[in-house]
């Protein structure tokens, strides 16, 4: 579904990410780990194409995109949802929704889909009016997965969804995410919250300066406590 290869990228003369490779395959749920400036961001973002690979080459559905605008990126099914959630506050939440399926023109789809988001986040519905910058912190992650769906994404690609979230909020986000890859959503899942983490996706990379320093399936990286004392800081 999506495969990195030996990418290399940057801001400016600044290399962050050094020869990244990876293959999703569809409907699985990944997850990319490591310490903080690793560059897990910079590779959502490279993927998104918000930054361009200095080196190697990006597919999705056997299609290349490294080189194409992140709206032709969001397009071809990709949905970004940053770590900041990125939400228009002065707007409401029925608004900022609708803002997410810019690019669905089929009406009952786009209808089907917002029913669905306000299925999978009923809490939204009860606040459809209410401008999205008076939400809760948690209700704000809420909206800005439920604004990622809204645009029928076939791969999400997450930025630290659990981030200010109360343990059992992180664990609801976690299972609905868990209930799309079943649904054959492909999902990319960026965390700090390493344990709970690999207690739900399928496989983790572990990024280490700008490369991958370890991969392997999500019960191979929570049995191994080498990996998690030499790159994901437990004890
Ligand atoms: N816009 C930018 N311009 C210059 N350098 C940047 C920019 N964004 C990130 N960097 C640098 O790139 C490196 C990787 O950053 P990145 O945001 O990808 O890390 P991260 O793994 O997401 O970290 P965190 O866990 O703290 O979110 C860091 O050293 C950071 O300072
Ligand atoms: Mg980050």
């Amino acid at each position: 579904m999506l495969t990195l290869k030996n990418i290399g990228a940057g801001y400016g003369k600044l290399a962050v990410l050094n020869n990244i490779s990876m293959t999703i395959r569809k409907g699985e749920f990944v997850a990319l780990l490591g310490s903080n400036g690793a560059g897990k961001t910079t590779t959502l973002r490279t993927i998104a194409g918000l930054v361009r690979p200095a080196q190697g080459s990006i597919e999705f559905m056997d299609r290349k995109i490294d080189k194409l605008t992140v709206q032709q990126i969001t397009g071809s099914g990709i949905s970004f949802i940053t770590d900041d959630g990125c939400l228009f506050s002065g707007m409401s939440v029925r608004e900022n929704l609708m803002m997410g399926a810019y690019l669905v023109r089929d009406k009952p789809r786009k209808r089907l889909l917002f029913e669905k988001a306000l299925t999978l986040f009923p809490r939204l519905s009860e606040r459809l009016r209410q401008p999205a910058g008076t939400l809760s912190g948690g209700e704000r992650k809420m909206l800005a997965i439920a604004r990622g769906l809204m645009s029928d994404p076939k791969m999400m690609l997450i930025d630290e969804p659990s981030l200010g979230l109360a343990p059992l909020v992180v664990l609801s986000v976690f299972e609905t995410l868990k209930g799309l890859t079943g649904e054959g959503v492909t999902i990319l899942l960026v965390e700090q919250n390493v344990h709970l983490t690999l207690q739900i996706v399928d496989r983790g990379y572990v990024l280490e300066d700008g490369m991958i320093a370890v991969e392997g399936s999500a019960r191979e990286l929570l049995a191994s406590e080498d990996i998690q004392r030499a790159y994901l800081g437990i004890t």
